[in-house]
């Protein structure tokens, strides 16, 4: 295998993400292309870099002549012709299929089959975007979280097309930025958002069907089950349009019905209530609940106390299935779950309940609702089966490669 250290990368699409990750890379010596359709994003690409810059001069993690170092390993381009001698080629551009399906059709004819081929996708399917290059092997998916510069998660996507010397390459790239790499196949929202996401969609139809308020959810859920803020708090942070359009790329993949987008985050999105980014969503304590606008006739009867199993337990359960067909180990998912939205490892969590009241709760859920994708997995119910059920999932949770020392929280997206 060729180890890249320092090297050259074009960074394609230099919007919120593409210069984000233009600077990561400038950061650790590289001379970085960045790549826009014209001199106007170019121009915002440039103010996107210098704001993030002064921001670290100013909170003094950059020196002043740093920052003009990395700033001058970077120059910006409307010609991909302007660029040479490439290493890596990492796409930032719009998250529309056909968009990156013409961008690597254009870079795999460019460019030679040493070149590895990145598309930061946060949703859409890896291996459609790699079937459209020539040398389909040499792409991947690399999931930067936003802030770039600062989020150290970065999601390594392989496809049924990646070559081996390619997922290695991209993950001794990864450790080289100093960002910690978790790996994953090429399902819709891959590990964090496929978990993220569909936890909040649950809480949405919680919310939606009058298993509670939405105070009462985005409370319980900081005090009880010590997430840093509430699911809703979270969705109008992330936007409304986002989660939806995570939401029905799962939906699309899975069609079970559980991962059917929630009626109510439709209508939100339908009615322009996108979160933060419009003024309102879900809103606050000051505003009223959606779900008491919509359900004006609904008996004032929550079920509180079941929360927040309702919400936890699926997304246990889901992730074991992660584990279960060999989508990602243990500690990727874990370490995703933390460093992405900083929400508890799945794992840790099965750790501290333990895993046999995991499978009852698991089972009472299904038991109710009836609903397939509730059953509770088979490797769990192995896992409760085994004589030791705690040492059973210590065992299964041995990392199977040498990982990184795992910090325990991160910054939500
Ligand atoms: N914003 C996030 O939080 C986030 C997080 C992770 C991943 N992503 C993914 O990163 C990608 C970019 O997202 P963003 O938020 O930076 O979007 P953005 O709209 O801020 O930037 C997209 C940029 O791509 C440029 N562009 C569009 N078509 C192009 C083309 N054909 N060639 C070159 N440039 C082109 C646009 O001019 C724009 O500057 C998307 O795939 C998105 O899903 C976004």
């Amino acid at each position: 295998m060729t180890t890249i250290s320092t090297g050259s990368a074009i960074v394609i699409g230099l919007g919120t993400m593409g210069a984000g990750i233009a600077e990561v890379f400038a950061r650790e010596g590289w001379r970085v292309y960045g790549i826009d359709r014209d001199q106007a994003a170019l121009d915002r690409g440039h103010q996107i870099l210098a704001s993030s810059t002064d921001r670290a001069v100013a909170k003094g993690k950059l020196s002043p002549s740093d920052r003009d170092a990395l700033l001058a390993r970077i120059s910006v381009h409307t010609d991909l012709d302007d660029a040479s001698e490439v290493d890596l080629v990492v796409e930032a551009a719009v998250e529309d299929v056909q968009t990156k399906r013409d961008i690597f059709a254009d870079l795999g004819a460019r460019f030679g089959a040493e070149v590895i081929l990145a598309t930061n996708t946060s949703s859409l399917s890896v291996t459609e975007i790699a079937s459209a290059a020539a040398h389909p092997e040499r792409v991947v998916g690399l999931h930067f979280f936003n802030p770039a510069p600062v989020q150290q998660l970065v999601e390594i996507v392989t496809t049924v097309h990646t070559a081996d010397t390619v997922s290695e390459q991209i993950g001794s790239i990864v450790d080289q930025l100093g960002k910690v790499a978790i790996q994953c196949g090429d399902r819709a929202g891959f590990v964090v958002n496929r978990l993220l996401v569909g936890y909040l969609n649950r809480a949405i139809r919680l919310l939606q069907d009058g298993f509670a308020s939405r105070d009462e959810i985005d409370q319980v859920m900081v005090t009880s089950a010590g997430y840093p803020m509430g699911p809703f708090e979270l969705c109008d942070l992330v936007g409304l349009d986002v989660v939806l359009a995570v939401v029905e790329q799962i939906w699309s993949e899975t069609r079970d019905r559980i991962d059917a987008p929630a009626p109510l985050l439709r209508q939100l999105v339908a009615a322009g209530r996108l979160g933060r980014k419009s003024g309102l969503g879900f809103g606050t304590a000051t505003e009223p609940d959606p779900s008491a606008q919509v359900n004006r006739a609904r008996r004032r009867e929550t079920r509180v106390d079941e929360l927040p199993g309702a919400l936890v337990l699926p997304y246990l359960n889901e992730a074991l299935r992660m584990v279960e067909s060999g989508y990602a180990s243990c500690d990727d998912i874990d370490t995703g779950m933390q460093l992405g939205c900083r929400m508890p490892g799945p794992f840790d969590l099965i750790a501290e309940i333990g895993v046999v009241p995991v499978l009852t709760a698991q089972q009472m859920i299904f038991a109710e609702t009836a609903e397939p994708a509730h059953r509770p997995c088979h490797l769990l119910e192995q896992l409760a089966a085994a004589d030791d059920p705690a040492a059973a999932l210590a065992a299964l949770r041995r990392p199977r490669r040498d990982s990184p020392a795992r910090p325990t929280s991160g910054k939500v997206v």
